[in-house]
């Protein structure tokens, strides 16, 4: 979507730029596009350099300043939606992320949790009808992981719910989504809060393995 979108003002831009530039008469660039050409074609090289340096940079702008969180997260093995079950239905996180404050994996929900409400609740879907097929087959739904942290770090959740923090702190307004979006945590991100709740940083021994 935001490819579109960009592409469609940078397209305007253009298009404004050259009736701007021909002094309103957008017929001069096409005739002149000859002669532009030919020009173009004999400074072949130092165009490839500066080319590649604009992609360069425009790549580096799209990397560092489109918000992560702004980008959609990987599509799942089933559109499953937060806002409708944790939202609109008001299921507890627990009810399905049972071991998130006991445990390093806070646990995906295996199909016998889905199928024990789909069981009844629009079992015909042809979604749930893909949940019995994992079921039957003895396969785990393939999801994809959304909230990345850089392969060194170590994360608990055990330490940061017994403190009462809320899992919305951490990932966002969950029960709003539909499609949850990919996050890679970075390490500002846990020390800004510990700095301001007063944990331990100088803990990057018990973090960095
Ligand atoms: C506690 C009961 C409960 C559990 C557990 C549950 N669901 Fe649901 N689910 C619902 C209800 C209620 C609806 C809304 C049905 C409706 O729209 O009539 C729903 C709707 C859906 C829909 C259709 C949503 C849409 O966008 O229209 C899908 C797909 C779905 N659930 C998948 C799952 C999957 C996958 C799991 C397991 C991870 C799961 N559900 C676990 C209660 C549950
Ligand atoms: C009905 C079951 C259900 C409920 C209720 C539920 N979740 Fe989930 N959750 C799932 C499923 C299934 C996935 C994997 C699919 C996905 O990422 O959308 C998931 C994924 C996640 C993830 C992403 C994990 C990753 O892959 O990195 C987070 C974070 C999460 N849930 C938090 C919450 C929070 C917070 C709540 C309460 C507001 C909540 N969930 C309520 C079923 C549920
Ligand atoms: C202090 C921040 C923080 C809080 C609070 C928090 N989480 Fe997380 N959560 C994380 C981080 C960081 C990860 C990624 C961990 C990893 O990749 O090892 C994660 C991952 C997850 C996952 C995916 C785990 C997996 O196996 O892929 C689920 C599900 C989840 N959290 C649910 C919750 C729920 C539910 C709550 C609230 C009860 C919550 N989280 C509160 C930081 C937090
Ligand atoms: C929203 C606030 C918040 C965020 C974000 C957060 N933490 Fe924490 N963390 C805390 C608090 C508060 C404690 C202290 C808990 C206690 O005193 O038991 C803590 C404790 C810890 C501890 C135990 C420290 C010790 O004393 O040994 C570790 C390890 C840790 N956090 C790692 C992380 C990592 C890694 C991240 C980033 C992925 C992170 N935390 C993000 C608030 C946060």
């Amino acid at each position: 979507m935001e490819i579109l979108i960009t592409s469609l003002s940078l397209a305007t831009v253009l298009v404004l730029a050259v009736i701007i530039g021909t002094g309103g008469k957008p017929m001069v660039f096409v005739t002149s596009l000859g002669e532009t050409v030919s020009l173009l074609a004999k400074n072949k090289v130092p165009l490839f350099w500066s080319g590649l340096c604009v992609l360069l940079v425009l790549g580096f702008l799209y990397f560092f300043y489109v918000p992560a969180a702004t980008r959609i997260g990987p599509e799942q093995p089933i559109p499953f939606s937060h806002r409708v079950h944790a939202g609109v239905k008001a299921i507890q996180c627990r009810f399905c992320h049972p071991y998130v404050g006991r445990s390093i994996h806070p646990g995906l929900p295996p199909v016998e949790k889905c199928l024990y409400c789909h069981e009844y609740i629009i079992a015909n879907h042809p979604w749930i009808q893909k949940e019995h097929e994992y079921f039957n087959t003895q396969t785990p739904t393939p999801w994809k992981k959304v909230f990345y942290l850089p392969e060194h770090v170590l994360f608990n959740h055990q330490r940061h719910i017994k403190k009462e923090i809320q899992c919305l702190e951490c990932h966002g307004q969950v029960e709003t989504m539909d499609r949850l979006p990919g996050k890679r945590f970075e390490m500002g991100f846990c020390i800004e809060c510990h700095k301001e709740k007063e944990a331990n940083i100088g803990c990057w021994l018990a973090c960095h393995n």
